[in-house]
């Protein structure tokens, strides 16, 4: 079941942030993006656990991926598809440009997930990642109304 993040659910979401991510996000960071009217937050529940989540900002008409994870032990069962399919649907009908994000050039896992959805590479962020120094793929999807 995909639902809308609350602040109960920080906490077990900050633990699947701490397993997927080398610099994650702290819990402040969580909340902050709870607070703001312009964010959507998601988690993905099975059998009353949080099992996957999804940040996304709206800003400058464009709708930002800020991040997106799923417990180690639920991956491959398309808990991130189900989160990806919800956000589209909330921002579907909304006037905007698009949808923009970030991703390791080594994440092919993921990439491959992006461009499943309609996602291109539209760019290079050489160095973006501080604890690696690995470039960053900027990845783009026009919204609906662009394609129509
Ligand atoms: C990337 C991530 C969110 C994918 O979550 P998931 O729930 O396992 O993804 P799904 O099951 O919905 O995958 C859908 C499709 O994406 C592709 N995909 C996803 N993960 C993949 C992987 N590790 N290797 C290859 N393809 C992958 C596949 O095409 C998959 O379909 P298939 O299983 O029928 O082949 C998850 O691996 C994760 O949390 N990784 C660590 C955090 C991260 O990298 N987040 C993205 C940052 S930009």
């Amino acid at each position: 079941m995909i639902r809308r993040m609350q602040l109960a659910d920080v906490k077990p979401v900050a633990e699947i942030e701490n397993e997927a991510f080398p610099r994650p996000w702290s819990q402040n960071a969580f909340i902050t993006q709870l607070a703001k009217s312009s964010s959507i937050c998601l988690v993905a529940e099975i059998d009353g656990g949080v099992v996957g989540y999804l940040i996304a900002t709206q800003y400058v008409e464009v709708w930002h991926l800020l991040d997106l994870a799923v417990h180690v032990r639920y991956r491959r069962h398309y808990v991130a598809t189900e989160l990806l399919e919800n956000f589209f649907e909330l921002t579907g009908r909304d006037q905007h440009r698009g949808y923009t994000l970030e991703v390791r050039k080594s994440n092919r896992g993921a990439i491959k997930m992006y461009e499943s959805f309609g996602f291109i590479c539209t760019g290079l962020r050489k160095g973006y990642y501080s604890d690696n120094a690995e470039d960053a793929l900027i990845m783009w999807k026009d919204s609906e109304d662009m394609l129509a």
